[in-house]
């Protein structure tokens, strides 16, 4: 079976230069129709104020705890920012479970509210291992889900987070529309063995620049291609209709996993992206983030497997059970697959696995069935990231942008080939820019303290 079969085949997965520059136009109207109407309900990509109105400058200091849920891990982290020039940040983490059951909640409130115990919970227990349970340190919450300011207009120190929806494998019930804050000040005082401070709410992006921001002042873009995908940027307070007041810059949350939710990506999404919606549990929502990150990749995978297979296209016909089950191809599996030079046989493993008695040529086509989902993804976020940063060029009206993106992900850490072709693309999409693409070696943990520090300094505006 060979490779141009397969492109043949998988023709409306493959998007040309030309797409691609349609894509990212779309986007930035989508990107406009947010900032004009904030959180209005009919703005399909967000484009959440978020009221951190800069980087981080190297002034900050202090003793913080940093929770970060709503990736693959639950993390709980100790930042400890001082003016050493040398080791300015120390940072110590433990990973906690998340069960699945307080993930996906039951549909009842009571269940809803078992995942802000769990997290006083699992913070009890750090503070305890930390030794520091008699103290009362600030805490800066990474909430990687969309979240709106419950009282925008009054600025005021602590304001909460209101929670807009679930998105990726989280479902608890019963919370959309509550103040994040709240729920989790709630839980800790039910416990009563331990007090915090929740200081700052911020979404995973705002994290990634934040820490990267630390590193490189030139940061003014953070992305997330992992389980989900999303980006937030410096946008100008004169630009954003929510907010008031002109004067510098803000950086909002664009939420642009959702964008598609219009039916605005409907010309390019395939039978296999329909498939995938239907089975997810929050169906025609989120629509860009199943056609590219990382939760959907393998299974996007799997369902072409199945149609091929089905055709007879594919292991001469043959469809077993594990096949045909959801979730048995993940996108670790693709990031495998696509190995330069054990992805042969790590196809062939994965596949035999699955009881398929692939030959060599089917392993090769099934890589390049990767390859193809892949691409798609690492294109598509190009061209939503392309429309960011022509609108920063824009801003700016600079003839030439120089600009670092901080970045995080599992697709994005480790899929082989991923960064380079996103790289490659955005360059050619944005052609007239120098782009720097930093990665976040130590998650949002730093950023989310950063932004921390600002609130304690600051104590009336940003959160
Ligand atoms: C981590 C960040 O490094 O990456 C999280 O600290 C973020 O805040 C995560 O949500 C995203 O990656 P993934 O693949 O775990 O969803
Ligand atoms: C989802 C969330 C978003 C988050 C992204 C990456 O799209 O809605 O808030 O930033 O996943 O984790």
């Amino acid at each position: 079976f060979l490779c141009p079969q397969i492109d043949k085949y998988l023709y409306s997965m493959r998007l040309s230069d030309e797409t691609l520059k349609d894509i990212m136009n779309r986007f930035r109207r989508e990107m406009e129709d947010g900032l004009g109407h904030g959180t209005n309900p009919t703005a399909t990509v967000k484009m959440l104020p978020t009221f951190v109105r800069s980087i981080p400058d190297g002034s900050e200091k202090g003793d913080f705890i940093a929770l970060d849920l709503g990736g693959s891990n639950f993390r709980i982290l100790r930042v400890k920012v001082t003016q050493d020039k040398k080791q300015p940040v120390q940072m110590e983490s433990q990973v906690y479970e998340t069960p699945d059951d307080i993930i996906h909640g039951s549909g009842t409130q009571v269940r809803a509210l078992e995942l802000f115990d769990h997290v006083a919970e699992c913070l009890g227990d750090f503070m305890e291992k930390q030794k520091i349970k008699d103290k009362k340190l600030p805490v800066g919450f990474t909430f990687s889900f969309p979240c709106a300011q419950s009282n925008v207009l009054e600025y005021a120190a602590k304001t909460g987070k209101i929670i807009l929806t679930w998105t990726k494998k989280f479902k608890a019930s019963g919370v959309e529309g509550t103040d994040v804050v709240k729920l989790l000040n709630k839980a800790i005082k039910k416990r009563g063995d331990y007090e915090a401070d929740i200081m700052a709410v911020v979404n995973d992006t705002v994290g990634t620049m934040m820490t990267c921001g630390f590193d490189d002042q030139r940061c003014e873009v953070g992305i997330i291609i992992g389980t989900g995908t999303n980006a937030c940027y410096m946008e100008e307070m004169r630009h954003i209709d929510q907010v008031e007041g002109d004067e510098g810059r803000m950086c909002i949350n664009t939420e642009w996993g959702a964008f598609g939710d219009d039916g605005s990506l409907e010309d390019l999404r395939t039978e296999f992206d329909r498939e995938i919606d239907r089975g997810s549990i929050n169906p025609g929502k989120q629509l860009f983030e199943k056609m590219a990150s990382g939760m959907y990749m393998g299974e996007l995978v799997r369902l072409i497997l199945v149609k091929m297979a089905k055709e007879g296209l594919l292991f001469e016909g043959r469809i077993t059970p594990e096949l045909l089950t959801k979730g048995k191809i993940e996108t670790k599996h693709v990031s495998a697959i696509e190995k330069t030079k054990e992805g042969l046989k790590k196809c062939m493993e994965i596949l035999t696995r699955l009881g398929v008695e692939p030959s060599d040529e089917d392993c090769l086509a099934v890589q390049h069935v990767c390859t193809i989902v892949s691409f798609r993804s690492a294109n598509l976020i190009a061209a939503t990231l392309g429309g960011i940063l022509s609108r920063l060029k824009e801003n700016k009206g600079v003839a030439r942008l120089r600009t670092t993106v901080g970045i995080d992900g599992s697709l994005y850490k480790m899929h082989p080939q991923y960064a380079r072709r996103l790289h490659k693309m955005v360059r050619r999409l944005v052609p007239d820019s120098d782009v720097r693409f930093l990665l976040s070696e130590s998650g949002s943990g730093k950023g989310a303290a950063m932004v921390t520090a600002w609130c304690l300094t600051c104590l009336k505006c940003m959160l």
